[in-house]
């Protein structure tokens, strides 16, 4: 039993003009007709890795996870009744709304939707980015990785990894608390940010070249309030990324050249550096929080603290973990 990859995400938002503007010329999804209020966008081969309810809220609606076999969603939906859970089996409208074979619901401590799907549905029409950009890393990686918002750690990190399975890559408790989970080879496909608050963080799309990003950056930046974090470098799955403001509030992170990890050898370890190597100043945070990781950055820096210069190499990876 395992759930395999990030396979899509639902927004609750009403604004449908903006997020269409944003995530075709800004982000380069393919915007696809499938009626009146509502949104959804391809990446890649899926028939539907984005989409907008039309709902008020600018909040989470649900987040797909791929599991492997079919029969995998019984023996979750057994697993979680057995801790009080309530799990409901999608119908074929339902279904077909989301485009997979099946699927269950249920709602993680806090209260968001997460739904376990089994084999989505691919398009035998090609992927077309609305802007030309190389394309997003997906595949086995999955949709890309999202970051919600924590009150209590002790709640909702037992929920991913004892229930649902999901692997702890890292985690660090200053300057801010972070969990980070994986269940495939990107580094990771959650984080719990516990910022004491309820929500969505953000989602990250990784695109297969750095230009895609420095393009899409130049298309934000020059807007009024629309970068959350500037250009920077993560320290724990080496992402290059920005971070934009989605018209509902939330951030979406736009990176390249994500760390790529080898899961049967993978230790979960404390991490001390902070999120960043360089960059990723934090536009939206008041100054007093925005020195806080500012402090914590030039001080890893000052330690020479960088990402290895091979990326993409598990079996080095492997290597370095073991050594460590
Ligand atoms: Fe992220």
């Amino acid at each position: 039993m395992s759930v395999k990859a990030l396979s899509y995400i639902g927004v609750n938002s009403d604004k449908l003009e903006d997020w269409s503007d944003y995530s075709e010329k800004c982000l380069g999804m393919q915007k696809v007709d499938r009626g009146k209020g509502t949104l959804s966008f391809r990446m890649d081969d899926h028939k539907q890795r984005l989409a907008i309810t039309g709902d008020t809220g600018d909040s989470l609606a649900f987040v797909g996870f791929e599991v492997d076999k079919k029969e995998d969603l019984q023996t979750y939906a057994a697993k979680l009744e057995s801790k009080n859970i309530k799990v409901t089996l999608g119908n074929s409208s339902y279904s077909d709304k989301r485009f997979v074979q099946e699927l269950i619901h249920f709602n993680d401590p806090q209260g968001n939707r997460v739904e376990m799907v089994y084999n989505p549905m691919k398009d035998t029409e090609p992927f077309k980015p609305s802007r030309p950009i190389s394309g997003f890393k997906t595949g086995a990686l999955g949709m890309g990785h999202v970051v919600l918002h924590v009150k209590d750690f002790n709640k909702v990190v037992p929920f991913y990894r004892d229930i649902l399975g999901f692997k702890i890559s890292d985690y660090s408790n200053t300057p801010i608390s972070l969990c980070f989970f994986h269940i495939n080879s990107r580094h990771h496909s959650l984080a719990l940010f516990g910022s004491g608050k309820v929500g969505f963080h953000h989602f990250m799309v990784e695109y297969n070249s750095l230009d895609d990003v420095g393009q899409g950056y130049d298309l934000v930046q020059y807007k009024d309030n629309a970068i959350a974090y500037t250009m920077g470098r993560h320290t724990n799955d080496y992402m290059t990324s920005f971070y934009s403001i989605t018209p509902s509030g939330f951030f979406v992170e736009n990176g390249w050249g994500g760390r790529i990890i080898d899961p049967s050898s993978w230790k979960s370890h404390e991490t001390f550096e902070g999120p960043s190597f360089w960059g990723h100043e934090r536009l939206y945070l008041p100054d007093d929080e925005r020195m806080k990781f500012r402090n914590k950055r030039l001080d890893t820096a000052a330690k020479g603290k960088q990402a290895p210069l091979l990326v993409d190499c598990p079996w080095l990876y492997s290597k370095i973990n073991n050594k460590n």
